[in-house]
């Protein structure tokens, strides 16, 4: 008897432990959430901070809201460390560099502070109570099949040639986008059907520092140059790219080398970034994802919310990420695929641009 009391004590205190958010401000009376987004310099973060700073606020929650300079690791650290120390009561984080926090949130595990990894997992931290992202290995399978559609690999002789672009080395996501698109295409790259002249097949060659649109031009650039691609040369059918910012570099390159909407290679993204829509509207980039930045925000105020109420946030993954210290309980929203014909629908109708934010 005792024995069972005991262990329902432990288990009372674990629940409570992990189901609960830090202190309220003593000030305002209200729970403050810390959120750390990595950078300005990208449409999409700034739209996730806007959206959920207004839906947190709407919730009742004060907000510490702050980018991480230009994907700057010393600042996002910078920035958590006051935020823990300034009393909040639990963090959203979206990290620049997912293996860069280990240290600063020991903090937050030591005064039972909450971390929600939102969008990229953030490794080897106990204090990462649990995770609100897209399916990231989703979006890479919708990637890599837009494009074994439209070249339609299963039936078509081939050979085609396509190149690789993914993302940054630090971000946990490149592994999924880059894994999810080459459990598609890796079959007819071993086969032939499809040829990497450039011979950059692996995630390390194709990745690009900081999701930067100017190092993925510069790459691309020189694959050109070396392949010899080009409207009157080498033909190149395909690019993999595993987001709008590393897709825009491409599309420049391709641009200055002189494509053209009637030639141009099938270029995939994610984000449906304005840049990229117009691009998709001129014919110099075939598809995007959309990740509906206020379905996620909206997700994470859910979370909050059943951890202020100490009970369980809903999750629907519960073995796919592992952080290093375990699997981190996740709940992974829906991609959608954006071609030009859907941009009306996905993107306009439902308010997430204006008509004019897109010509
Ligand atoms: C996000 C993408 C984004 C990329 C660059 C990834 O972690 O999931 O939506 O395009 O970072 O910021």
């Amino acid at each position: 008897m005792k024995k069972f009391l005991l262990l329902g004590m432990v288990l009372c205190l674990s629940a409570t432990m992990v189901f609960s958010l830090g202190k309220k401000d003593a000030k305002t009376g209200k729970y403050k959430i810390g959120v750390s987004m990595p950078t300005k310099s990208l449409q999409r973060w700034n739209q996730d901070g806007d959206n959920m700073k207004k839906q947190l606020e709407n919730a009742g929650y004060a907000v510490d809201l702050q980018y991480g300079g230009d994907n700057d690791i010393p600042t996002q650290v910078a920035q958590i460390e006051n935020m823990i120390t300034g009393g909040c009561s639990a963090l959203v984080i979206a990290a620049i560099d997912g293996s860069s926090l280990t240290e600063v949130l020991k903090a937050a595990k030591e005064k039972n502070i909450p971390v929600i990894a939102y969008d990229r997992l953030i490794m080897n931290s106990d204090a990462v109570k649990f995770y609100a992202t897209f399916d990231n290995f989703k979006v890479g399978t919708m990637q890599g099949q837009y494009i074994a559609d439209k070249l339609d690999l299963e039936n078509a002789e081939g050979p085609f040639n396509i190149e690789l672009v993914t993302g940054d080395p630090g971000d946990n996501n490149v592994n999924f986008f880059f894994g999810g698109a080459m459990s598609v295409l890796k079959p007819y790259i071993d086969s032939g059907k499809l040829v990497v002249q450039s011979g950059q097949i692996s995630q390390a060659q194709a990745a690009t520092p900081n999701w930067s649109t100017e190092k993925s031009q510069e790459r691309f650039e020189n694959i050109i140059t070396s392949v010899g691609y080009g409207p009157d040369g080498v033909k190149l059918d395909a690019v993999l790219c595993s987001n709008d910012s590393t897709a825009n570099g491409v599309t420049n390159a391709l641009v200055n080398a002189g494509y053209t909407k009637d030639n141009f290679p099938i270029v995939t993204g994610q984000d449906c970034d304005k840049p990229s829509v117009k691009n998709m509207n001129a014919g110099t980039q075939a598809m995007s994802i959309f990740k509906d930045t206020r379905t996620l925000a909206s997700r994470v105020v859910t979370m909050i919310d059943a951890l202020a109420k100490r009970t369980a946030p809903e999750v629907n993954d519960t073995k796919t990420y592992n952080n290093g210290t375990g699997v981190i309980p996740s709940y992974l929203c829906d991609p959608i695929v954006v071609e030009p014909k859907d941009i009306q629908k996905a993107l306009i109708d439902s308010g997430y641009y204006k008509p004019a934010d897109i010509q």
